[in-house]
């Protein structure tokens, strides 16, 4: 049987960019308009933390989104509080996605090592975080998308 298509958010966490600067998460808004996937919202904010928790669950909460990707704010520095953001909006971890994106990752760099990045459901949304570099965002997403479908479907 088909899967239905997955719904989606994108929130950078960027203290620097603009919307206008955001090209990671440009790239992925294009890579889900690829595969025929719809994004509703692309929002840019502050590295924050209570700032990125209240857009996650603003946007985990919206009845059209499936999945609320973050992007940027994973890293080890002390502006980085993407993980815990996501820690304070949502209830229960998927770790295997974080793990799979780092495993896949490896393949293109050891630094994928650095990432902090978690998985977690609000409700039946799934938030995801990816790194802030175009690069390692369209990576990320590679190690990723394919698995999105059957995640939907198993929240529903
Ligand atoms: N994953 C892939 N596939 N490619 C990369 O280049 N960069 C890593 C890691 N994951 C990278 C990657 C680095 S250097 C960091 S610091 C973390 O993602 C977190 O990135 P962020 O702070 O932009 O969220």
């Amino acid at each position: 049987h088909e899967e239905p298509k997955p719904t989606f958010a994108i929130i950078t966490c960027s203290d620097t960019r603009s919307e206008k600067e955001d090209t990671a998460g440009a790239a992925l808004e294009a890579l889900i308009a690829e595969r025929g996937w719809a994004c509703v919202e692309r929002v840019v904010v502050k590295d924050d933390r209570p700032t990125i928790a209240e857009n996650i669950a603003r946007l985990a909460d919206n009845p059209q989104v499936d999945v609320v990707l973050t992007c940027g704010g994973s890293g080890l520095s002390p502006r980085d509080v993407t993980p815990e953001a996501t820690r304070d909006a949502c209830e229960r971890e998927v770790p295997g996605i974080a793990e799979g994106m780092r495993a896949y990752s490896m393949q293109f760099t050891p630094r994928a090592m650095l990432s902090r990045a978690i998985c977690m459901q609000r409700g039946n949304t799934l938030v995801i975080n990816m790194p802030g570099s175009e690069k390692a965002a369209r990576e990320n997403w590679a190690g990723v998308a394919d698995v999105l479908p059957h995640a939907v479907s198993m929240m529903a």
